[in-house]
Formats: structure tokens, sequence, C-alpha cells
């Protein structure tokens, strides 16, 4: 990508404006100040600078331009932001296939149509109120059947595809785009949706890609056969190993409690939403895949697994975990109530879903309670079943001190000394070695954030910021200090400004665009700083903004 083309969606698009579209920001002196979507904080301490074209947190050390901004705030590659960024600024890139392109936002505009179609279903015709009861009895609000543009499909053939089809679009669009099945006798195809209630799917820009639909069974009548739920299949806009349900509704929330609710269905993740738990989603219209994870990933380390407490959701969740531990996630297990799912324990009663998700728990544990669950332990055959459950499971722990503790645990519960379980340890195989030793209690893995700055290398940047605008404060910093900076960028400046007259703000700011230029760590550090002093004297709660 030229470098021009990058310039020049900077130059068309304001960060303000970008960034406003995100969070909301306030005026403070010649910046925009707000709560940092990228942490947890109080005080506000997340600058928008609309001189500098930059945003940055003194808080958690995030900056950078419009692309970073977007970057962070969607979870998406420099590549994906820039095709968004250049949308919004009306730039054409130049790989631009119209073709290609065209389809594409025929596809889209097919989707939004049957949304629109639906919601009016929905909301406007008889069996549309039938189900809006119906929704409501489940206990959704108004409002979130509104968020989320629930809809109803008509239990008729061709509703859906005659209207497209009288909107212009052609029926093997229609196909494509997953909301009709072909007929085998050759006729015309036909809705792949009927009589169902419709959860639209939407990428992060809440742009819809496929649908949902569950089966509406009328009050009196039984349902029809067929699948409870049946999705659209993966179209060129619906990729379904990598798409989660809510994530456009939940992704700030996730980075702002830097953690994720993975559940199973369409009911948890709206439930979830409406009692305000917003870090929620799920995958749709498949199984989970390590996709998804990485997906995940890119918001929060930490993961919430919330399957349904069956046979089908204890084995969902322990290939889930599976797939977390490969991706590096802290993984951690809400045992659901016999017979639960999240948007049960949600209806009935909302405190209760935020002490599950309170006492959330390890991974062993859970692995504990499901063979407990499955079998007696009071009985030697029992004994033997529960061993060989957790056996596979405490011989994959790295770390002889948590393995140790577990081995213990297993050896009270059997009531069998802590050496007869490691000898029958000893003699099992393990399928894979997929090390699961670092999620155990004892030993987390670490939540390294490398992008984010050290408190260090932030401190020096705040005391150089200080000394800018209070320049006496020189004299405090002597030799011995200065060799203790770590950034080569702060210690050129204040050695440099210890070595010439400064009299004021002013001549210490000139001082330093004469370095800036010289040295790109210089530089970089200097924007940081410039950015920094710039900001502090207007700052009302400035001194409280605290580094994490
Ligand atoms: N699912 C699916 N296809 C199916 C069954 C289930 O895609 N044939 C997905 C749906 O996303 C569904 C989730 O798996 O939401 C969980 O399924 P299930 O527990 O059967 O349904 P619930 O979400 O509990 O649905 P409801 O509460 O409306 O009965
Ligand atoms: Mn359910």
């Amino acid at each position: 990508m030229p470098d021009s083309t990058i310039q020049q969606i900077k130059d068309r698009l304001d960060i303000v404006e970008v960034v406003s579209s995100y969070i909301k920001l306030e005026k403070t002196g010649i910046n925009l100040r707000a709560a940092c979507p990228f942490h947890g904080e109080k005080t506000p301490s997340f600058f928008v600078s609309p001189t500098r074209q930059m945003f940055k947190c003194f808080g958690c050390g995030e900056s950078g331009s419009v692309f970073d901004f977007v970057m962070k705030m969607e979870g998406i590659e420099f590549g994906d932001a820039l095709r968004l960024l250049a949308r919004k600024a009306g730039v054409q890139l130049p790989d631009y296939h119209p073709e290609i392109q065209t389809k594409k936002n025929r596809l889209y505009e097919i989707c939004e149509t049957s949304c629109l179609f639906f919601e009016k279903q929905l909301h406007s015709s008889n069996n549309g109120q039938q189900v809006l009861k119906y929704l409501a009895g489940r206990g959704l609000t108004e409002e979130s059947i509104k968020k989320w543009r629930l809809g109803y499909a008509p239990d008729q053939w061709r509703s859906l595809s005659d209207f497209l089809v009288g909107k212009g679009y052609r029926r093997e669009e229609i196909l494509e785009a997953g909301l009709a099945v072909a007929s085998e006798k050759g006729g015309d195809s036909y809705d792949r949706f009927r009589g169902r209630i419709i959860f639209p799917v939407f990428d992060l820009n809440s742009q819809v890609v496929g649908f949902g639909a569950r089966v509406f069974e009328k009050p009196g009548e039984k349902a029809e056969k067929g699948a409870k739920y049946i999705n659209s299949p993966a179209t060129p806009l619906y990729d379904k190993s990598r798409v989660l349900y809510g994530l456009n509704f939940a992704k700030t929330e996730i980075r702002r409690n830097d953690q994720c609710i993975l559940t199973e269905g369409y009911m948890d993740v709206i439930l979830s939403h409406q009692a305000g738990f917003a870090n929620t989603v799920a995958a749709s219209g498949t199984a989970l895949t390590n996709l998804h994870l990485k997906t995940i990933k890119r918001y929060t380390n930490n993961l919430l697994m919330a399957f349904d407490a069956d046979a089908g959701g204890d084995a969902a969740t322990t290939r889930g975990i599976d797939l977390a531990i490969g991706e590096e996630l802290n993984v951690k297990v809400i045992l659901m109530p016999k017979g639960l799912d999240p948007a049960d324990v949600i209806s009935q009663n909302p405190e209760q879903w935020a002490k599950l998700i309170e006492s959330a728990q390890e991974i062993m544990s859970f692995y504990f309670e499901t063979a407990l669950n499955r079998f007696d332990a009071a009985l030697p055959s029992g004994k033997k079943q529960i061993a060989q459950f957790i056996l596979p499971y405490l011989k994959k722990i790295s770390n002889a001190i948590v393995r140790s503790h577990w081995a213990q645990k297993l050896a009270d519960i059997l009531q069998v000394s802590e050496g007869a379980v490691l000898e029958e340890m000893a003699r099992i195989e393990t399928g894979n070695d997929n090390s699961i030793g670092s999620y155990a209690p004892a030993c987390p893995p670490s939540v390294v954030k490398t992008e984010a700055k050290s408190r260090g290398a932030l401190l020096q940047e705040r005391l150089v910021s200080l000394v800018l605008n209070y320049p006496s404060g020189l004299d405090f910093i002597d030799q011995a200090s200065l060799e203790l900076f770590s950034s080569n960028g702060a210690k050129e400046i204040v050695k440099t400004l210890k070595s010439r007259p400064v009299e004021s703000p002013e001549s210490a700011q000139a001082i330093c665009q004469e370095l800036s230029g010289r040295d790109k760590e210089v530089e970089g550090f200097l924007g940081d700083v410039l950015f920094w002093s710039e900001v502090q004297p207007s700052e009302d709660g400035f001194a409280e903004i605290q580094l994490c």
C-alpha cells in the first residue's frame, strides 16, 4: 500500500470524529478527554489531540494514530483497518476489485433488506404478534428485540424470495446469500427460513451477514419437524468459523472488563446483554473453532465458558477448554445449575448469574465436578472411573507443585494415598502433549500485554513532561538519577535541557524541537511528552491519573 494512500486517508479523516463514533469525548482545553476504552479506570486519562491527530492514554500508555485506534478498538489487523477507514474517508484503494466489491455489496444489501423484512413481519403481522408475546414471555424487553433486530419469517414457501425478487435481486443472488434453498425438482428456489423466529448475525460493524432461526411453536400447536435452530450456510460474507454472535455489541465491554463470557446460544447472549453482562458472545451456527478464540484474544486473554449443564454441554466445554488452552487463553468455567443454560438463569434471577460468574471454576475444578457428577465416589468401580477421567488431565499439568495439589485432592476424594494416584498416573498414556500446566491456580499464565508501555516508561514520560512545564524542576535531577532512566529519549532530552539555560516552558519546548529530527527515538518520545505537557496544566484531576 503506497504511503500516499495512507496519508490521503489520514488527511481526509478527523481522528476526533472517528474516536467519537466509538466513545463519548469531552472537550478540555485544546484536546478532548474520555475514560479509556482500553483499560478500566475511574479518572479519564484518555486524550485525543486534534492538532496532533493522535490519541494517548496516560494511564495505560496506549497511543497512536487513527489507524492504531481503530485496529485496537475493533480488534482488527492493519489491512482491515485500512479498508474500513478508506471507506469512511471515501478513498479508493489501489487493489480495489470493483466486481468482487459489487458482488459483496449486493449480498450485504440482500441481508439488510431481508432483516428489515423479517423485522416488519415480527412487528406488523398477526403471527408476529404471537411471536412478540412469546419473546416477552422469555424475558426479552422491547428494547432488546429492537437492538438485536429480531424478526419473524412467515410460514410460507417463498414470501421472502418473492419480496427480494420484487426489489430487483436475482434468485441466484438470494441463494448465494443463504436465504433460499435450491429446489430439487428444478422449480424456483424456496425460502430457507419459514415459520421461524429470526436472529440476525452481525459482523463487527453491525452489518447483517447471516441468520439463525428458531422454530416457533404457536400456542396449542406442536412445532413442525426439523431442528430447533437452523442457520445460514457459510457465504462470502458469513465465515462461521470466525463470526461471534454479539461481538459487535460486546467488544468494548470485553476489553473494559478484560474478560469475555462465552455462551452457547442466541438467547444466552441477548439476555446476558440485557441484564448488564455485555461482555458476552456465542459461536453462531457452528461449533467453537480456534479462529473464534483467536478473535476473542484480540480483546482479552481471559475467557469464561458458560455452556449448558448437560452431556452435550460438558463435551463442548471440554473441547472448548482444549482449544482455548491451545490459544493460550486463561480459561475458567461457569458451573451451570443442572438442566439450565445462562438464558434460563438470567430470566429467573440475574443476581444469581452474577454470583455464578463470580465463582467461576478453575479448569481442574470443573473436571473434578464433572467426574463426581458422573460417577459414584463411594463405589470401587466409581473410584476407578473417576480416576480414569481425571488422571489424563492431571498428567498434562507440567508444574509439579500444581500437579501434586490436584493429585492430593484426587487421593482425598478416592480415599487412597497420593502415592497410589501418582503410581496410576505414571501408567497412563496421554493423547497429546498439549501441556496444560500453566492454567492451574498456582501459576496462571502470565497476561503479557506486549503493546502496553511499562509503568517505568510512563513515569519517565510524565517526569519529562513536568520539567517541560516547570523547568526549575531540572535542578532536582542529578547525574545519578539521569543514569536511572531506561529511555534514551528521556535521557537525551533531560541532559540537553540541563546543559542549557532554560527560562520558561516555551524555551524548553524550543530546545526539544531542535532535538527532534536528529534521532528517531528522541522524536518518538518527544511526541508523547509534548502531548503530556499540553494536557497537564489544563487538567483538573490530572494528578489523579493512575498509571497501570
Ligand atoms: N444451535 C444451532 N443449531 C441447532 C441447535 C442449536 O445452531 N440445531 C445453536 C444455536 O445458536 C442455539 C445454541 O446452539 O442458540 C444452543 O442450542 P440449544 O441449547 O438447543 O438452544 P437454546 O439456545 O437454549 O434455545 P432456547 O432457549 O430458545 O430453547
Ligand atoms: Mn435455552
